[in-house]
């Protein structure tokens, strides 16, 4: 069974992170799904809005870190990584998304491509990358400043610093806090509400919102040139052996 959910009601196409014994970290295989998930919705007609939701506590953990060390290995990324993150920048249906719990690395940085994103407020918005010796992806290092401003997106992206929900909310990557229990149902309610309405018009006005993707694609792949490097640095190496060797 893959950890992927794909369903599809009432104008929403719902994508949800299931491997919550893992926290929802991400596995190649679960990429490649969230990449054909949203290229499939794209084409459907049915589809007006996509969905991204994870479990309960935990939006996605991030990279599986077992994966990275495999990648330290054969120094590439992964197609199915890099798949993902450029379907997100370039889907032309809205995005929203619901998190409760914790939201790390690409857990977090997804959102920043996301239209609407609710949030409980035992969320946590964390980006180690440099505490693991990696950089920042998925084009974060180009968004994540004009949402937040250079300040707060350094606190985030650079000296890895959390973000509480209320705090994530300020800083404008998350639309609102509610509940643990009314995360779904209002990230739900709202994606439906953006289904129903006239789809030209709305993607039209999104585009326009949102800008041309093309410099967002360019820094996913300056980003995914570093990132490949420092995957292969001793330093990336000995923060993943770390993690793996932390319960023995
Ligand atoms: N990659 C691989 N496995 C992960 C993971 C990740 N990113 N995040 C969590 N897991 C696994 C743990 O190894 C553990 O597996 P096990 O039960 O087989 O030992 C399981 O998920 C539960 O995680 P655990 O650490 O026991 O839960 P916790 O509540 O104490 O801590 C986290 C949760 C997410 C804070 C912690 O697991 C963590 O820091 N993960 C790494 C996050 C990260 O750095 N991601 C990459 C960002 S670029």
């Amino acid at each position: 069974m893959t950890a992927i959910e794909v369903t599809r009601e009432g104008g929403v196409q719902t994508v949800r992170m299931n491997r919550a014994e893992k926290k929802n970290a991400l596995t190649g295989a679960m990429y490649q799904a969230m990449a054909d998930a949203l290229a499939g919705g794209e084409v459907d007609d049915a589809v007006g809005a996509h969905l991204i939701l994870g479990t309960p506590g935990a939006f996605s953990a991030g990279n599986d870190i077992e994966d990275f060390l495999k990648f330290a290995i054969t120094g590439e990324l992964g197609s199915p990584v890099l798949a993902f993150l450029r379907a997100l920048a370039t889907v032309r249906k809205p995005l929203v998304a619901g998190v409760d719990g914790l939201a790390i690395g690409v857990g977090t940085t997804m959102l920043f491509h996301c239209d609407m994103v609710v949030a409980s407020p035992r969320s946590t918005f964390k980006t180690p990358f440099v505490d693991l010796a990696l950089v920042p992806e998925a084009g974060s290092s180009l968004i994540a400043p004009r949402i937040m401003g250079p300040h707060r997106a350094f606190e985030m992206l650079c000296a890895g610093l959390p973000f509480e929900a209320a705090r994530a909310e300020m800083a404008g990557f998350v639309n609102r806090v509610v509940s643990e229990a009314e995360v779904e149902p209002t990230a739900r309610a709202l994606a439906a509400g953006l289904a129903k309405k006239p789809r030209e018009a709305l993607r039209l006005s999104r585009q326009l919102v949102r800008g041309n993707p093309a410099d967002v694609l360019a820094r996913i792949d300056e980003e995914a040139e570093a990132f490949k490097a420092r995957l292969k640095s001793d330093e990336a190496r000995a923060a993943f052996m770390a993690f793996m060797a932390r319960k023995a």
